[in-house]
């Protein structure tokens, strides 16, 4: 039997991505409609293994799973053996021993997700890489992308903050060049891709322009933990970086506001801009739940 796996976006062709996205519907109007839900995982195993902090991924895999009829284990850290010096490879190895079917994984490393695909018997989901891909929270954005404008033709999209340290960036930008969506990249200087490693279809663009042309304004947190260098008080970010009354105003009549989470109120977006009218934040962590419902269904049905 062929192991599916979705560690990356590559492992998606376009019509994979066009069909978790149908699917992600047809679970948000189950759910929402109260409609019964085919206990799909009913006879299987899945393993949520996060090796860094989550609630998000973590949870709405957890509540997908569940939606699914699945037999969920939940993987702590610091109550595993690997407290006691067990080595990855084989806490992971236990896993399979077990005889889980998919494993949902978070790691700080780039490529350690990756490494997994050829020496283990389960499907591995990507829930995080180090500063690589986040291939299912880009899933989610496009859901709530396609949910607000029904196409991707014609968009113009902007992601602005931390880019460097962003796998979620990562992941939307490869995302968005299969669907042939125009990006704009914007952020301190320090914290954007170097120009030769900019994508073709990207555009580094100031905010204050950016702002006025986009459909959909994508702020990422500052992730302080993935670099020391970048220190900048919470109101001068804001002032030059983050959505505030000001920005706000110029923004298109119908362009939504994104963020994956956790946001840095005040700093990202000012606090009471992040329920603005024009937000789909929370909506993004509602369809986090019909988009991983959909992914787990693509990983069972590519594994037959
Ligand atoms: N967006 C996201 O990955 O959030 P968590 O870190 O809470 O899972």
């Amino acid at each position: 039997m062929q192991i599916k796996h979705l560690t990356g976006i590559s492992d998606l062709e376009t019509h994979d991505i066009y069909s978790i996205l149908e699917k992600s519907l047809f679970y948000s109007e189950q759910v929402k409609n109260k409609k019964p839900i085919h206990p799909l995982l009913q006879d299987s195993l899945v393993a949520n293994i996060f090796f860094e902090n989550s609630t998000r991924t973590r949870f709405s895999f957890e509540v997908a799973q569940k939606r699914l009829g699945a037999n969920v284990l939940n993987f702590d850290e610091e109550s595993s053996s690997l407290a006691k010096g067990e080595s990855l490879y084989d806490t992971l190895k236990t896993f399979e021993s077990l005889g889980i079917d998919i494993a949902i994984i978070r790691h700080s490393d780039d490529n350690f997700i990756n490494s997994l695909r050829e020496n283990f018997s389960f499907s591995t989901i990507n829930a995080g890489a180090g500063k690589n891909e986040h291939p299912t929270q880009s899933l989610l954005d496009l859901f709530t992308i396609h949910q607000e404008f029904k196409t991707f033709e014609g968009l113009k999209i902007c992601i602005c903050g931390d880019i460097q340290s962003s796998r979620v960036a990562k992941s939307n930008i490869r995302a968005l060049k299969k669907l042939g969506v125009e990006v704009y990249l914007t952020g301190p200087e320090i914290l954007l891709p170097k120009s030769d490693e900019i994508e073709d279809h990207c555009t580094l663009l100031e905010l204050d322009k950016a702002i006025e042309i986009s459909d959909v304004m994508m702020f990422l947190r500052i992730q302080h933990e993935r670099h020391q260098t970048f220190e900048i008080p919470i109101e001068e970010y804001n002032k030059k970086y983050g959505l505030n009354h000001e920005r706000l105003a110029r923004m298109k009549e119908r362009a939504i506001i994104m963020h994956p989470g956790p946001v840095n109120r005040d700093v990202e977006i000012l606090s009471e801009l992040v329920e603005h009218e024009k937000s789909r934040i929370f909506k993004q962590m509602e369809n986090g739940v019909y988009t991983r419902m959909a992914i787990l269904e693509w990983i069972m049905e590519n594994n037959r």
